[in-house]
């Protein structure tokens, strides 16, 4: 299939790059043309195990053994309550309602929010959320996205969301009214340009949620699942919310969400108040599965640590090597950013055209969110070509 027959036959929402992926192995994506490309976009957070994965693989085969891939959430499946029980521990949380993305995840989040502010207080119904958050698509998730370019020619769009600084507590403290029921937050806001939360933001935001009896809501879908160098980011900055939500590499490329929950909001749905025919249906559970039994084992989330350790001081050394292109270079484990005084499309470009896969974030950060499974030498010769575009940008 063409490049041509995708522009005719897709809706034109994404501003393609004019390549046909066929198939992949390990860190390496393969296009119709034969050309093989190192990926550092990683399906944008979503590949952690790279491709053609035996383990995701074995999960896969397993249920399409057992002949369910789906069932509906009037009845239990097994890889679901598996998943619910693995995963929830895993993120230091009690309870589960599984979906299929991260803007679902967060719809779900919001409702929840909106319905403990209501059984206190039907005014109760505000949603703070940060400047610069990128939450989802669908109509809660863009309304709590801080960035008016997501809201432009969708109104009328919910009421009852106000937005604070990111890292800016007394922003945040400004904004908090009766009317307040929760704040939305990423620990790293990622589609806003790799910036990590200040630990003295999130535990300010812990403090204010108790004192006001509001619900703290992390958004981890991008960060979570291992990528911070921890299961989840919130573990490595001590920090707890009370619903957390997750997605991208949940179920390693099955499509898949997750909202948890802990103490005040594990009880706040009844039955009836929200749904998904899809949510947690086997074939995602067993990715999920997967997911969460390699976490499970430390070494796991030591690599990523390590990878990203490695990774960042390559990218320091580049933004040393080229202090007319590079500012700085910030992140946490796997998520990685540049950021740059060129456009980044300039670098994504000319990396293309080299064989490697990179990102934008924000308006000037390039991004590197590679498959967890990631080594040293794929790191090397992926400096070594964002080294050799941004030299031939300088000339
Ligand atoms: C932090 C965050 N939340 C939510 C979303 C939306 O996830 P999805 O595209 O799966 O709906 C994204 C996607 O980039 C994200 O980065």
């Amino acid at each position: 299939m063409s490049v041509e027959e995708g522009k005719h036959y897709l809706l034109d929402t994404y501003a393609q790059v004019p390549v046909v992926f066929e198939g992949g192995e390990g860190m390496y994506l393969t296009a119709e043309d034969g050309n093989r490309y190192l990926d550092f976009v990683g399906g944008i957070a979503v590949n952690a195990f790279g491709y053609k994965d035996t383990g995701l693989q074995k999960a896969i085969e397993r249920v399409l053994e057992k002949g369910l891939l789906h069932c509906s959430n009037l009845y239990y499946n097994s890889e679901a309550v598996k998943a619910a029980k693995g995963l929830t521990a895993l993120a230091s949380m009690d309870r589960v309602f599984f979906c299929n993305s991260g803007a679902e995840a967060n719809e779900a989040a919001l409702k929840l929010a909106r319905k403990f502010g209501n059984l206190h207080d039907p005014k109760r119904s505000e949603i703070i959320s940060m400047v610069d958050s990128f939450h989802g698509r669908t109509y809660g998730a863009i309304t709590a996205t801080g960035q008016p370019k997501y809201h432009a020619n969708f109104d009328p769009l919910p009421s009852g969301f106000a937005y604070a600084r990111f890292n800016d507590l007394d922003s945040v403290k400004a904004l908090v009214s009766d009317k307040t029921c929760a704040i939305i937050v990423e620990p790293i806001q990622g589609e806003g340009g790799i910036i990590p939360a200040d630990h003295a933001f999130l535990t300010g935001l812990r403090a204010l949620c108790d004192e006001r009896d509001l619900l703290l809501i992390f958004d981890e879908v991008q960060t979570g699942m291992g990528r911070s160098g921890k299961p989840f980011a919130h573990q490595v900055y001590g920090v707890k919310p009370d619903v957390l939500t997750t997605a991208k590499a949940l179920a390693g490329g099955i499509p898949a969400g997750a909202m948890m929950t802990t103490g005040r909001a594990n009880t706040v749905f009844k039955p009836g108040d929200h749904a998904s025919t899809f949510g947690g249906n086997a074939l995602a559970a067993a990715g999920i599965n997967e997911m969460v039994s390699r976490l499970s084992d430390a070494s796991f989330c030591d690599h990523v640590s390590e990878m990203g350790a490695y990774l960042h001081q390559g990218l320091e050394a580049l933004v040393a090597a080229h202090p007319d292109l590079c500012t700085t270079t910030r992140g946490m484990g796997l998520i990685q950013g540049v950021v740059l005084s060129v456009p980044p499309r300039t670098v994504v470009d000319g990396c293309f055209a080299k064989g490697l896969l990179v990102l934008s974030a924000g308006a000037n950060v390039l991004r590197f969110v590679p498959p967890l499974v990631v080594g040293r030498a794929e790191i090397d010769s992926a400096l070594a070509i964002v080294d050799e575009v941004l030299a031939q940008l300088q000339q």
